[in-house]
C-alpha cells in the first residue's frame, strides 16, 4: 500500500509521467501537467460500470493502482501510458471536446497514450517491482513518523520528471512544472540518502544551465530557463504589480533585470559530498560554484559596496514577503549570510580537491565578508535590512539567517538566538516568516507569516553552528510535529494553527524532501 492517495490532494500519478488522475463528483479526470498552465483535461468523467450498467466506486488507491469495485483497475504502463485493466462490465468517459467514449472491458484498453498492447498482470507487476524498489531506498525514521515520511518518500518520486536533459524533480504538479533553482538544492538533500546520483543530478540541472556571466537561472523548464524579468509570465509580473514599492511608492524597475535564487549551491554540493564523497563531482562542479559566487559581487552589488543585493524579489525566493513593499532592490541579512557560508563551503571543496592555496583565500574571504556585514549592518540589537540603501521598517525571519554562517562573535549569536526565542517569533509552530507583532504579518499570506519547511530548516542548522543544538533541536521537533499533524506535504502552514495555509499548494517538493532529511535525523554539520 505504502501510501493511500486520496485522489484530490494526492493524485494518482508515476515517476516521469506528467499525467495526474483526479477523483471529481462525476467520475475520474485525467488531466496534464505544464509549464506555467492550468492542468489541461485529457479526459474526464470516466466511470466504470458493472454488467447492469450500475456505477462502481473507487475502492482504494496508491502508487501501484487505483482499483475500482468488481477488480477493474488503473495502471501506468510507462509513464505516458495510462491503462485500464478489467474483464466484463464497461467504462464511459468524455474527451475535451465534449465527444462521449465507452469500451467494454475485455483486458487492457489504453485510456491515455499512443495505441499499443498491453497484459495486465505484466504491469501490475512491473508498478509493484518500481514501487517497491523505490521504497526499499527511504531512510529508516522513528515509527511515529513512518507514515508521513512515506507519504513524503513517494511525492519525491512521482515529482520527478525530465527536464532539461536530466530527471529534474519539480516543486509540485500543480503549478510549478520546471526545475527552480534553491528547490532543487533542497530536493538533493533528501535524495542524497537514497540515490547520490540523483541528488547530483539536481545540482548538475542547475550548472548545466548556467548563464556565460556566472549566473544561474531561478527556473529550468521545458522551453528554456528564466534568468530575468523578460521571462516572466504575464500573470506573476501582475502579482509583483500589486505589492513591490507599496509602502514607499518605487514600483518595479522598468529596465530588465536578472532573476536568480539564493546562493546555496555549494552548501548543497558540500552535503552530498558528505553522505556520498565523490572528488570528481566536486572538481567538476567548483569553477561552475566559483563564477556563480563571484556574479553575486560583479553583477548584483549595484552599489559597490561589497555587500550584495537581491535586485528582484524572485531572487530571495520570498515572492511577497513585506520587505518588498518597499522596493524591487533589497538586501535582507540573508543574503550576505548565505554568500559568507558559501565562502567556507567553497574553501572545504577546493581543499577536498587539492587546492590549498584557495582554500585558504576562500576562508579570508569569508572572515572578511561577516566583518564588513557586522560593521556595516549589525546595529547593537538586530541585523538591518536596506531596500535600494534606505531602511526597511519590517521585521522577517531573514534578519535571524546571520546564525547560519556559525562565525557570529558569540554576543551577536546569543542575541538573534533570543530574538528566535522572544514572542515575536516563537509559537507553538515556530517560525513565522513575518514577527508575530509586526504589522504586516499574515497568517496565511505566502511569505507574510506563514511557515516554511526551508526557512526552519536553514535557522536549525544555523542554530546548531552557533551553538545552541537545544534550541536546533527544538525547532526540528516542533516542525515535524506540525507537518505530521497537518495531514500533507504543504507548501506553507499557518504559524497560528499549525494547519495548511489556504493557499499553499500539496504534494510540495521541498517540504517533503527536508521533513525527509529531518525525520531520518540528517545530519546537519556541513
Ligand atoms: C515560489 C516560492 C519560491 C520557490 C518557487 C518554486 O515562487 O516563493 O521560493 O522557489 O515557488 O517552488
Amino acid at each position: 500500500m505504502y501510501v493511500e492517495l486520496d485522489l484530490v490532494e494526492r493524485p494518482f500519478t508515476e515517476r516521469g509521467s506528467r499525467l495526474l488522475v483526479l477523483l471529481e463528483e462525476d467520475g475520474l479526470r485525467v488531466a496534464r501537467a505544464e509549464y506555467e498552465a492550468p492542468l489541461a483535461v485529457e479526459l474526464s468523467r470516466l466511470v466504470v460500470r458493472d454488467a447492469g450498467g450500475r456505477a462502481l466506486p473507487v475502492v482504494s488507491a496508491d502508487p501501484v493502482a487505483v482499483r475500482f469495485e468488481g477488480g477493474a483497475e488503473l495502471l501506468f504502463a510507462d509513464p505516458s501510458t495510462l491503462v485500464l485493466a478489467g474483464q466484463g462490465g464497461s467504462a464511459s468517459w468524455r474527451l475535451p471536446g465534449g465527444t462521449a467514449r465507452s469500451v467494454e472491458l475485455t483486458g487492457c484498453h489504453v485510456l491515455v497514450g499512443p495505441e499499443g498492447e498491453w497484459a495486465a498482470d505484466r504491469v501490475r507487476a512491473a508498478a509493484g517491482r518500481r514501487w517497491a524498489e523505490w521504497f526499499a531506498l527511504m531512510p529508516e525514521v522513528p515509527e511515529e513518523l513512518a507514515e508521513r515520511t512515506r507519504m513524503a518518500w513517494w511525492t519525491l518520486a512521482v515529482n520527478l520528471l525530465p527536464i532539461g536533459g536530466r530527471e529534474g524533480l519539480v516543486p509540485s504538479k500543480y503549478g510549478y512544472l520546471g526545475v527552480w533553482n534553491w528547490d532543487a538544492l533542497f530536493h538533493a538533500v533528501a535524495l542524497r540518502h537514497a540515490s547520490p546520483a540523483l541528488a547530483r543530478d539536481q545540482i548538475l540541472l542547475l550548472l548545466d544551465h548556467q548563464l556565460p556571466d556566472g549566473q544561474l537561472p531561478d527556473v529550468v523548464h521545458d522551453f528554456g530557463v528564466l534568468a530575468e524579468t523578460t521571462d516572466l509570465p504575464r500573470s506573476d509580473l501582475a502579482r509583483l504589480g500589486e505589492h513591490v514599492g507599496r509602502a514607499n511608492g518605487t514600483g518595479m524597475p522598468a529596465g530588465p533585470v536578472p532573476v536568480t535564487k539564493p546562493p546555496l549551491t555549494a552548501w548543497a554540493v558540500w552535503k552530498v559530498h558528505r553522505a556520498d564523497p565523490d572528488r570528481e563531482f566536486l572538481a567538476e562542479v567548483y569553477p561552475k560554484l566559483v563564477r556563480a559566487h563571484e556574479w553575486w559581487f560583479t553583477a548584483s552589488d549595484p552599489d559597490g559596496d561589497g555587500l550584495p543585493e537581491y535586485l528582484h524579489p524572485y531572487s530571495s525566493g520570498l515572492d511577497d514577503s513585506p520587505v518588498w513593499d518597499y522596493g524591487p532592490r533589497a538586501e535582507p541579512p540573508d543574503l550576505n549570510s548565505y554568500l559568507i557560508h558559501q565562502a567556507d563551503r567553497l574553501a572545504d571543496i577546493a581543499e577536498a580537491i587539492g587546492l590549498a592555496g584557495e582554500a585558504a583565500r576562500w576562508r579570508e574571504r569569508a572572515s572578511a565578508h561577516l566583518e564588513s556585514m557586522l560593521a556595516r549592518r549589525w546595529d547593537g540589537s538586530g541585523f538591518r535590512t536596506l531596500s535600494d540603501g534606505a531602511p526597511v521598517r519590517v521585521r522577517t525571519a531573514l534578519d535571524l539567517m546571520p546564525l547560519f554562517t556559525g562565525r557570529l562573535p558569540g554576543a551577536v549569536a546569543a542575541q538573534l538566538e533570543r530574538t528566535l526565542r522572544s514572542p515575536s517569533y516563537w509559537g507553538r509552530y515556530p517560525v513565522p516568516t513575518v514577527a508575530f507583532d509586526d504589522p504586516a504579518f499574515d497568517p496565511d499570506a505566502m511569505w507574510r507569516g506563514p511557515v516554511w519547511l526551508n526557512v526552519n530548516y536553514l535557522l536549525a542548522e544555523g542554530l546548531e553552528r552557533s551553538g545552541f543544538a537545544g534550541t536546533a533541536a527544538e525547532l526540528r521537533r516542533r516542525t515535524l510535529a506540525m507537518v505530521r499533524d497537518a495531514g500533507g506535504l504543504y507548501e506553507y502552514w499557518n504559524p497560528l494553527t499549525g494547519a495548511r495555509a489556504p493557499r499553499a499548494t500539496s504534494g510540495f517538493g521541498w517540504s517533503a524532501a527536508l521533513f525527509v532529511d529531518l525525520a531520518a535525523g540528517g545530519s546537519v554539520r556541513p
